[in-house]
């Protein structure tokens, strides 16, 4: 069974560092970190967690997008490890989402990225993939990105486009997806 871990919170020092390469993406004790990160990720309606968010300084985060009470108009997707990510391009065109995250309870905000982007980073198994990813996955991708780089959403965000949960949930019903 995977463990539940700790979400550590902005304002632990860990969540501003630039994380360090995984060296052994196969051995047990990463692929355990991985299980127990998306179960972890899963018990918190999160759509992303990175490791620096459970207090491993290492550039390796989960996307496991599926609708919840967070992100009710989420894709399905199989929880996926992503290890010593690049990003290689970034598509041209931007647009605003909410985001939120778990280390920032109670707090979300409208942020502007690129749509899409192409991306390169070792799977759980160990092998190199290269891809694209669009919309939803794209803006969580970069959002995870940015937690192994030492960034937070709130980095990206004025302060006018900061909403507390309650808020967020009531544009959310209001306006269905946006
Ligand atoms: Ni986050």
């Amino acid at each position: 069974m995977p463990n539940k871990l700790e979400i550590y919170e902005l304002g632990q020092p860990i969540l501003r560092k630039k994380a360090r390469e995984v060296e052994k993406v196969t051995h047990r004790v990463i692929q355990e970190l991985i299980d127990d990160m998306i179960h972890t990720c899963q018990c918190a309606n999160g759509v992303g967690i990175s490791a620096p968010q459970i207090g491993q300084s290492l550039r390796l985060f989960i996307i496991a997008s599926r609708p919840n009470t967070r992100y009710p108009n989420a894709p399905v997707m199989e929880p996926m490890a992503i290890i010593n990510p690049e990003i290689m391009v970034f598509g041209s065109e931007k647009e605003d989402g909410w985001e939120g995250c778990l280390s920032i309870p109670g707090i979300y905000g409208q942020v502007r990225r690129p749509k899409s982007l192409r991306v390169s980073f070792t799977n759980r198994h160990g092998k190199r993939e290269e891809t694209i990813y669009d919309g939803f996955i794209a803006r969580v991708f970069q959002h995870e990105y940015d937690h192994i780089q030492g960034t937070v959403f709130l980095d990206r965000t004025t302060g006018a486009d900061i909403v507390t949960t309650k808020e967020y949930q009531r544009i959310l019903s209001e306006t269905g997806s946006k």
